[in-house]
């Protein structure tokens, strides 16, 4: 009777640990380091995403996988997971929609090396439920297009980079997310109107290496945005009402970028704005005072190169703008006021003219004291005693 309790007790005990052991096992083909609590699914051999990890990791790698897609709902028994990887993966070409759905403790989704992962399709990124800042990163990974509506109902991004290649933005790509802190964008080929339609919250916005024209009211829907970074990019045209609909900004600054054409009225309608910056840019064709106009309260235009002619006289009654602005090699990098100095004090009739479809510029005074064009220069004047330089 005693021996039977003891064995009885002895087979429950195998029972218990073996059914422990089997839900605390390691996926095949994964290692599971218990220590940083990670779990590495590595080599060739793995072609799927486990399905569910032992109690208590939170870390998944994928690296060097066959892996081809991330299918619906792939981590709906791992919602302890806080960060997920995939590191050189050059099968994966696939996100599906509600991928991460449930990840409600997730902090950090990074893509590094998936060279054949070129689209971001629609509610890829959606019903994460993330309850703390998430950051989802793209790195080595040659983005070509993100559809619309790939972020739906996204909430709580902490940060979100991604490093394309030739990357189209589709209409509404980042269309209704909740809140968004830091969006940093490269190798932006095309951005099609309505990109942030219905996301307010996003905090700062960068767009750097890249190639693309601005069309109007691009950034019309985020009104919440401090900071907007446009940096070594080319930029063929900038068109009027470009930057419109922001309407409490702190700073919209284009540094280092190869500028064609900036319009007239590029910057208006922009309220609340705090600084202008545009700085160390080559500019194409500037030659109206309208085209850097705004109503911020500060405008920096510092060492730019621009292509010199005498339609640019207008800078020169801001005088510390045309000090630090320079022409381009043909006029010898000289500064545009000494350029204006030395080769157009006698050619104003000539350069009016050509101008006289925009706003008069500051020589019109010396042509004659016509009394509307002094009260516009006088307007313009007063215009630029704000400039602080
Ligand atoms: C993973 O892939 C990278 C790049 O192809 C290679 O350098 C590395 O040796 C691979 N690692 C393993 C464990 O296979
Ligand atoms: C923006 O939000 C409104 C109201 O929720 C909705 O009706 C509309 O479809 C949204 N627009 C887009 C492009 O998602
Ligand atoms: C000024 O006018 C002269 C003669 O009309 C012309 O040769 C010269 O190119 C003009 N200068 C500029 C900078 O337009």
């Amino acid at each position: 009777m005693r021996l039977q309790n003891v064995e009885f007790f002895l087979l429950f005990l195998f029972l218990f640990k073996y059914s422990n052991a089997l839900r605390d096992t390691c996926p095949i083909g994964c290692k599971c380091d218990e220590d940083i609590q990670q779990v590495t699914c590595e080599g060739q051999q793995v072609v799927t995403l486990p399905d569910r990890l032992p109690s208590g990791y939170e870390i998944l790698i994928i690296r060097n996988s066959s892996v081809r897609t991330i299918e619906k709902n792939s981590f709906r028994k791992m919602e302890k997971l806080v960060q997920i990887e995939f590191e050189n993966n050059p099968n994966l070409g696939t996100v599906e929609k509600l991928a991460f759905k449930g990840l409600k403790k997730i902090r950090l989704i990074k893509f590094t090396g998936c060279p054949g992962l070129t689209e971001l399709q629609k509610n890829a990124f959606s019903g994460i439920q993330n309850q703390v800042g998430l950051k989802i990163v793209f790195e080595k990974t040659p983005i070509h297009r993100i559809e619309g509506h790939t972020f739906r109902n996204a909430q709580n991004i902490r940060e979100l980079t991604i490093s394309g290649e030739e990357l189209a933005l589709s209409r509404h790509c980042f269309a209704n997310i909740n809140q968004l802190d830091f969006l940093t964008v490269s190798g932006v080929v095309l951005i099609e109107p309505e990109i942030f339609t219905n996301s307010t919250r996003f905090h700062v916005v960068h767009f750097k290496n890249s190639q693309f024209d601005i069309p109007p009211q691009t950034f019309s829907s985020l009104s919440h945005t401090s900071h907007l970074l446009i940096e070594h990019s080319k930029v063929p045209s900038i068109a009027p009402d470009a930057f419109s609909g922001l309407t409490t900004i702190q700073v919209i600054e284009l540094h280092a970028c190869q500028l064609g054409t900036i319009s007239a009225r590029a910057f208006a309608n922009v309220e609340n704005l705090g600084e202008l910056k545009i700085l160390r840019n080559t500019i194409g064709d500037l030659d109206t005072s309208e085209s850097i106009m705004s109503k911020a309260l500060k405008t920096r235009m510092e060492e730019n190169t621009l292509e010199c002619n005498c339609g640019m006289k207008w800078m020169t009654s801001v005088e510390e703008m045309s000090d630090i602005n320079f022409c381009s090699t043909t006029a010898s990098f000289r500064s545009i006021r000494s350029f204006v100095k030395a080769k157009c004090l006698h050619n104003t009739s000539q350069k009016t003219q050509r101008k006289s479809n925009h706003l008069p510029s500051i020589s019109g005074v010396s042509r004659g004291f016509s009394p509307s064009i002094l009260l516009i220069s006088i307007t313009i004047l007063l215009r630029f005693r704000d400039f602080r330089i």
